[in-house]
């Protein structure tokens, strides 16, 4: 079977180092093992305006940035088909058949759009729009026949959902569409990286995030601002790494070489959490070696950042030609979907 990518991000904002380790970084690593036939990478627009619909400007002016952030990644538009969501209307009209396989009850039950209604303060005013996205994750996730979805954590109740979508739907119309696996990163810590202030999610709405594009300063800065073990009042008091955003940060980001080039009088990551559990290692020393990690595995980012910004024409046709091939892939897809439901009219010459 050919193994085929889909996988996206909503342009709200530029990307942060959550998104890297939770997905972008599997992504490229996914792209360069030549194990996969194609691969896409949408920019989730018409999803974003399912809860921005007063604020189109905002969405408008991410799409660039998110696109930047993806090539600044390492994502290689030679490999992977960068495209917009919108662009592909034929993801729409899917999104409206699938939305008769799927009870209110049963998208009342996902726990991602429960806990976004809550954090959003929908209670009874949730748009449909909204209330229906993770239908609509399911046509862009079948649109392309996607055998592998590399996402966060939190994105695991809505591939659930598009699996059982596409089962309802192979029953019902008989075999079509193609059932998806969730690719989750390897590492724990990367699982969900919290935010510097220690909260279990980084988002952009709570000013938490360091983002990929932050200057080496900005970086510092909220390395050195970080919210730590609270109990770990001096020096020699004895520290908790266990949920510790310094530590969390340094399992998902440090690779062994960091400690000869920054803090060679330790051995390895697991030398200094035991010195910092026993006491007598300040939070200060961890900082700056964490600042020297994030310095390091941030600085080709943002450089790679900067050429493409210089080269903005290159990206817009990078997109372009990307929402091209996407929509004819998904127009087939489309074409099969219409044929199963009988709905393909004028296709045999017979009413
Ligand atoms: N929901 C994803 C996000 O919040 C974006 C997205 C839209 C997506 N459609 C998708 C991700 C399909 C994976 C597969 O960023």
């Amino acid at each position: 079977m050919k193994q085929v990518i889909l996988t996206g991000d909503r342009p709200t904002g530029r990307l942060h180092v959550g998104h890297y380790v939770g997905s972008l970084k599997e992504r490229v690593r996914l792209q360069n093992s030549g194990k996969y036939d194609e691969i896409y990478i949408m920019i989730a627009d018409a999803q974003a305006l399912t809860d921005n619909a007063e604020h189109p400007e905002k969405v408008r002016q991410n799409i660039i940035q998110v696109a930047l952030d993806y090539l600044a990644c390492g994502l290689d538009p030679a490999k992977s088909t960068i495209f917009i969501q919108s662009m592909v209307p034929e993801l729409t009209e899917l999104t409206f058949y699938y939305m008769n396989l799927v009870t209110v009850s049963r998208v009342q039950r996902n726990p991602t759009v429960k806990a976004e209604i809550q954090m959003r303060n929908f209670e009874a005013s949730i748009p449909v729009g909204f209330f229906c996205y993770p239908i609509s994750q399911a046509a862009d996730i079948t649109a392309f026949h996607a055998t592998s979805v590399p996402a966060g954590e939190d994105q695991m109740p809505m591939l659930e959902q598009c699996r059982e979508i596409v089962h309802k739907f192979n029953a019902v119309y008989g075999e079509t569409l193609t059932e998806p696996q969730i690719i989750l990163p390897g590492n724990q810590a990367c699982l969900r990286l919290p935010g510097i202030d220690g909260k279990a999610k980084m988002s952009k709405s709570l000013g938490n995030c360091i983002y990929l594009s932050d200057e080496p300063e900005e970086i510092r800065k909220k390395i050195m601002s970080m919210f730590t073990d609270p109990n770990h009042l001096r020096v020699e008091d004895p520290g908790k790494v266990e949920g510790n955003p310094v530590f969390v940060y340094l399992d998902a980001f440090c690779k062994p070489e960091y400690f000869q080039e920054f803090l060679p009088e330790y051995s390895g990551l697991d030398e200094l959490k035991a010195h910092y559990q026993r006491g007598g290692l300040g939070d200060m020393k961890v900082k700056k070696f964490l600042n020297n990690v994030m310095q390091a595995e941030l600085r080709p980012i943002r450089e790679r950042r900067k050429d493409w910004e210089a080269r903005l024409p290159e990206v817009y046709e990078i997109l372009r030609a990307g929402c091209e091939k996407a929509e004819a892939v998904a127009a087939e897809t489309l074409r099969g979907v219409r044929h199963a439901m009988q709905i393909d009219y004028f296709e045999n010459g017979t009413l």
